[in-house]
């Protein structure tokens, strides 16, 4: 009897497991069609336009014009009680009950925050990617959210630039890869399965190329950079189904993204056939007036919804196209925009489940599986730079280990910037982490110096006396623990075996609208590196930061170096694991690191020119400083070594169309279990128009046990090898290219194919 009531329980529960997992959408296409037309005829335009707007907050203004039918989506409203209560008013209280969509800007995580996503890059493992985005969807959709702002896929080429955190670096093929499996974790195979997440890749496009790398200024490039360089990631997103997509701030080439048809319409839909919802940035269309290009609102919203906006973000700007002359406003786009709204809610199943189950809400956050994924995301997005004489892994029976520094022990900053609902609460900071892992050895802590919170620079600024190097952070008011604080930290690294520095920005230094023009360390930190340095005891640095920062110093002076970026709620736990040896570093960089501000942009996909660089004075670089990057993209070092053979290429003549097969055999030749990020990358020799040095077109993460050898394989589609002449037209280059097999941008020995001009009909031989 026991026994089958257990099993009609279980029955039930598969039953229900199964119920819970189903999409919930109309079954066909054409009915949500027929439905979405139905509905069209009902409404007013009031009503359309009311579709076409999202506002901010559940305040008892924007709940009122929820009530009157006149908002399509809230955002920042969170919590299964404050969505539903909001719903309630719409699918209860207004003429057509259209649900409302809450969108939120999921970045890292919903409440178990994760490695900032420019961390997460680092891992180059999109399947761990994924994974987070699954359990950020799992708990954002737990809360009501249904749609977050993310991926941010745009590629960023300057880490002035804040946003860089935000984003997977510089390069267009693993941003691409990334962007996808974001979009994948986010929106699961459907998005009306209940914890499935809308995504929204932003922000199209040209963001990061902010000139001077200040937010929101203007981009300027050729059609041919945009689209090599800054479109992929998109298209990425796309191909792979993202609901939605967001226009970006800039004015690229003098047309802001907000009214740019060329982008919205002409490449977006007509080129890569996007059916899904357009949102604009926040109040970027009323800022279409600052641009200088709309007279008032309205001009604004004319002009951002014959682009290809559809709904208007925060500012209400759409609201004014009621007024407009009868007949001025372009009635068949307003619908077109107004269907693809409806559509995404049909898709997102809301008409038909418009209300959150609250009871999934607590269960869903900060479960002990969303932890561990933290932990080891966090683990994985880790990179070791430099480890002098093996200084690590640390050994566990030291007797006395120094953890010093600013955000060794700080909460907030572990979260990074745009943390969603992370606690402070539930983070782990490295002081803890280390303390945790070592119960029985002494762990002395001094924080040394604070960072300077940085206010924003007056518009004009009298010129002061040159501040010393230490000190540049002459913008940031300094509550420094003073010339004690440092002495404190000495003190504690003289009695250490062992001193681990923890420096940086703080989190709030990242992220929209922190740009910076010094890359320093900010305030009064280099000094105590130094004075760290000066006590003649190993020093371990690990940099907390949103970009790469200017470590000339450090490189030259300090033992080991890890970049751990803003690693999350398990941040402690997880760089004590990498400290100590329970985890192997097997991050690598996505994007160049800078020797110094004025060497930037750097990147390593650049092109040859007619004088590359070398020693001779003739040839592109500087007098006073090489322009190579202090580490290469894709660097990154863990505690064992590794050894490639050169690289094998199998198929050495292929038509347009056909597979290159080129493999290699890579070897653990280290004394550690480790992971080695294998590097594709390629290179044509004669193109139609002069073609990066290297491209990164494949990488595998692989796994090896001391002494164990494995021969990775990579096949090159010869499509994906297309390039844009100066006619925008997308061809093969035929010919010779290079090819590498390689642990990083800078190294491997390359072999060669070609691409032959004649496509035959069987592809490859
Ligand atoms: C940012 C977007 C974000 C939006 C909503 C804007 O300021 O640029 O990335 O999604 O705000 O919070």
């Amino acid at each position: 009897m026991r026994l089958r009531l257990i099993a009609l329980f279980l029955l039930l529960l598969l039953g229900f497991c199964r119920v819970a997992a189903q999409p919930s959408s109309p079954a066909t296409t054409a009915e949500i069609e027929r439905r979405i037309e139905a509905l069209l005829r009902r409404m007013t335009l009031e009503e359309k336009i009311g579709q076409l707007s999202q506002y901010t907050s559940a305040t008892p203004e924007t709940l009122k014009l929820v009530r009157e039918g006149k908002v399509g989506s809230l955002f920042n409203v969170m919590g299964a009680d404050n969505t539903n209560a909001a719903q309630r008013i719409a699918v209860e209280q207004t003429r057509l009950k259209i649900p409302l969509l809450f969108g939120y800007d999921v970045i890292h995580g919903y409440r178990t925050i994760f490695p900032v996503p420019i961390a997460s890059a680092s891992s180059f493992d999109p399947q761990l990617i994924e994974g987070i985005e699954r359990v950020a969807a799992k708990e954002a959709t737990a809360a009501g959210v249904k749609w977050t702002f993310a991926p941010m896929v745009d590629v960023a080429r300057d880490p002035r630039w804040g946003r860089m955190v935000e984003g997977a670096g510089e390069d267009p093929y693993l941003g691409s890869v990334v962007a996808a499996a974001r979009v994948r974790g986010f929106q699961g195979h459907d998005i009306a399965i209940p914890q499935s997440l809308i995504a929204c890749a932003k922000h199209f496009a040209g963001y990061g190329a902010a000139e001077g790398a200040r937010d929101y200024n203007t981009a300027e490039m050729s059609e041919q950079l945009l689209r090599e360089v800054y479109l992929p990631p998109f298209h990425a997103a796309i191909q792979t189904g993202s609901g939605t997509i967001m226009a970006a701030f800039e004015a690229l080439n003098g047309v802001p993204a907000t009214a740019n048809s060329q982008l919205l319409t002409g490449i977006l839909r007509r080129e890569w056939g996007f059916s899904g919802m357009v949102v604009s940035d926040y109040g970027a269309v009323h800022e279409l007036i600052a641009h200088g290009v709309a007279a008032n609102d309205q001009h604004a919203a004319l002009k951002a919804l014959t682009a290809g906006v559809d709904m208007d973000m925060a500012d209400g700007a759409y609201q004014s196209l009621l007024s407009l002359e009868p007949g001025k406003l372009p009635m068949k786009r307003l619908d077109e925009a107004v269907r693809r709204v409806l559509r995404l809610k049909f898709k997102a199943g809301l008409f038909q489940h418009p209300y959150t189950d609250p009871t999934r809400e607590s269960l869903a956050q900060l479960t002990p599986d969303n932890l561990q994924l933290a932990r080891r995301a966090a683990e994985e997005s880790v990179i070791l730079l430099k480890n002098q004489n093996h200084l690590l892994p640390l050994s566990k029976s030291l007797g006395t280990v120094a953890v010093i520094g600013p955000l060794a022990d700080d909460k907030g900053d572990q979260l990074g910037s745009w943390a969603a609902q992370g606690r402070v609460e539930d983070v782990v900071t490295p002081l803890e982490g280390v303390q945790a892992k070592l119960p029985n050895v002494q762990v002395l802590y001094a924080k040394g110096v604070d960072i300077p919170s940085f206010e924003r620079q007056p518009l004009t600024t009298t010129v002061a006396a040159p501040a010393p190097l230490s000190a540049t952070g002459v913008a940031g008011v300094s509550t420094a623990a003073g010339t004690g604080g440092i002495q404190e930290a000495v003190e504690a690294a003289n009695k250490a075996e062992v001193t681990v520095v923890f420096m940086g920005e703080s989190a709030m230094m990242t992220g929209e609208a922190s740009s910076r023009a010094f890359l320093d360390f900010p305030g009064r930190q280099e000094e105590l590196l130094e004075r760290l340095v000066a006590t003649g005891k190993p020093v371990v640095l690990v940099i907390e930061s949103g970009r790469p920062l200017d470590i000339r110093w450090a490189n030259a002076h300090v033992a080991a170096i890890i970049q751990a970026w803003y690693p999350g709620v398990q941040a402690g736990n997880a760089i004590a694991d990498v400290l100590l040896g329970d985890a192997s570093p097997s991050a690598r960089l996505p994007l160049s690191w800078p020797r110094s501000v004025g060497a930037i942009p750097v990147y390593y996909n650049h092109k040859n020119t007619g004088r590359p660089t070398s020693p001779d004075r003739w040839h592109t670089g500087y007098i006073d400083e090489s322009s190579e990057p202090l580490f290469p993209f894709g660097y990154g070092l863990t505690y064992t070594t590794f050894r490639y053979s050169p690289v094998r290429v199998l198929t050495e003549t292929v038509a347009p169309g056909g597979e290159v097969r080129v493999e290699a055999e890579l070897q653990n030749t280290g004394r550690r279990t480790g992971t080695e990020v294998v590097q594709l990358y390629a290179h044509n020799r004669v193109g139609p128009i002069s073609p990066p040095v290297r491209e990164l077109r494949g990488f595998q993460r692989i796994t090896l046990r001391p002494g164990e050898k494995k021969t990775v394989r990579f096949a090159i589609n010869t499509n994906d090898l297309g390039v844009y002449d100066s006619h925008q037209r997308r061809v093969i280059p035929s010919g010779l290219y290079d090819v590498w097999i390689a642990p990083n941008s800078a190294e491997g020995v390359s072999s060669t194919f070609s691409v032959s001009s004649v496509a035959s009909s069987s592809g490859s031989r």
